[in-house]
């Protein structure tokens, strides 16, 4: 049915699996049109209660943004990109019915980016988290800015977001970003334990439950706006270009600052 995606509904829990193993699950312009897509079935299908979104093969959950898709993007294109993201994001994170990211292997960028917009996260032990933006000259585009800020406080986001560095599962946890770390093979069966309470309760109430507890989210100052100009702004640098470049020539970027000094 998807080019990009599994999806499998039982009992009332559709699984969506993120299906592009070969490129760690990146995100790339069709993984974002699909996502909308099942997040349509998700909204009309009344058999759907809830939602887990996984990533396929046993190394990443989502490894990112499409990298190869980022080559010569101009500041508009790079707002454009951001924006769809952004508001695909949004979508999950108000759908009317609880949606587990079950984050399998690497959660980079992009892939953190997923996660974060869910409505709650579990891990297996192995689970890498991490905004390695920054080591291609961009900043995350997708509402990472605003939402690991929102769910690890100011000081961890940005030390995450300035190092690019990762972070392990068992750090996640404690930082609050994950309810729970699990074994990889019981992943999946620890969210549906939850989910089947949750799909116990009133759809009515659930619904009403997430919608109120989003509203205590100040998005007022528009901050994933801030994000969209500047991750858009990136795009014109020298830097960014390098950057990109660098990751798909498989070498360390050199950038200006370096090549100053
Ligand atoms: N975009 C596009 N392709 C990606 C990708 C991404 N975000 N992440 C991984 N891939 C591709 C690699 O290019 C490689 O493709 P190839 O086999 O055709 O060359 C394949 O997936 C496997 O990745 P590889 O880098 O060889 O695996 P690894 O085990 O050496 O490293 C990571 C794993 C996750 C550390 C590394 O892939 C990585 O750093 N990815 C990018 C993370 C990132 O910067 N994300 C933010 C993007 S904005």
């Amino acid at each position: 049915m998807y080019n990009t995606l599994l999806t499998e509904l039982t009992d009332g829990i559709l699984v969506v699996t993120i299906n592009r193993p070969d490129k760690l699950n990146a995100l790339n312009k069709e993984v974002f049109v699909e996502l909308n897509l099942v997040l349509d079935e998700i909204v009309n299908n009344s058999a759907i209660q809830s939602v887990i979104i996984t990533g396929s093969g046993t190394k990443a959950f989502v490894a990112g943004a499409d990298i190869a898709e980022f080559v010569g993007l101009s500041t508009e294109e790079g707002i454009a990109i951001a924006q769809f993201g952004q508001d695909t994001f949004l979508r999950i994170e108000n759908a009317p019915k609880p949606i587990i990211a079950c984050v399998n292997g690497f959660a980079l960028g992009g892939g953190c980016e997923l996660a974060m917009s869910c409505h709650f996260r579990i891990a297996s032990a192995d689970a890498k988290f991490g905004q390695p933006e920054i080591n291609l000259g961009l900043i995350p585009g997708y509402g990472g800015t605003q939402r690991l800020t929102q769910l690890i406080g100011k000081g961890r986001a940005l030390e995450l977001i300035l190092t690019g560095n990762m972070i392990d599962a068992a750090t996640a946890l404690q930082y609050g970003l994950l309810n729970y770390v699990v074994s990889s093979d019981s992943l999946l069966d620890k969210a549906k334990e939850v989910l089947k309470i949750i799909n116990t309760k009133s759809s009515l109430a659930v619904k009403e439950a997430i919608h109120a507890v989003n509203a205590s989210l100040d998005y007022s100052k528009d901050g994933f706006e801030a994000e969209r100009n500047s991750f858009g702004k990136c795009f014109s640098t020298d830097d960014s270009k390098e950057g990109i470049r660098a990751f798909l020539e498989k070498r360390k970027p050199v950038f200006n600052r370096q090549k100053e000094s």
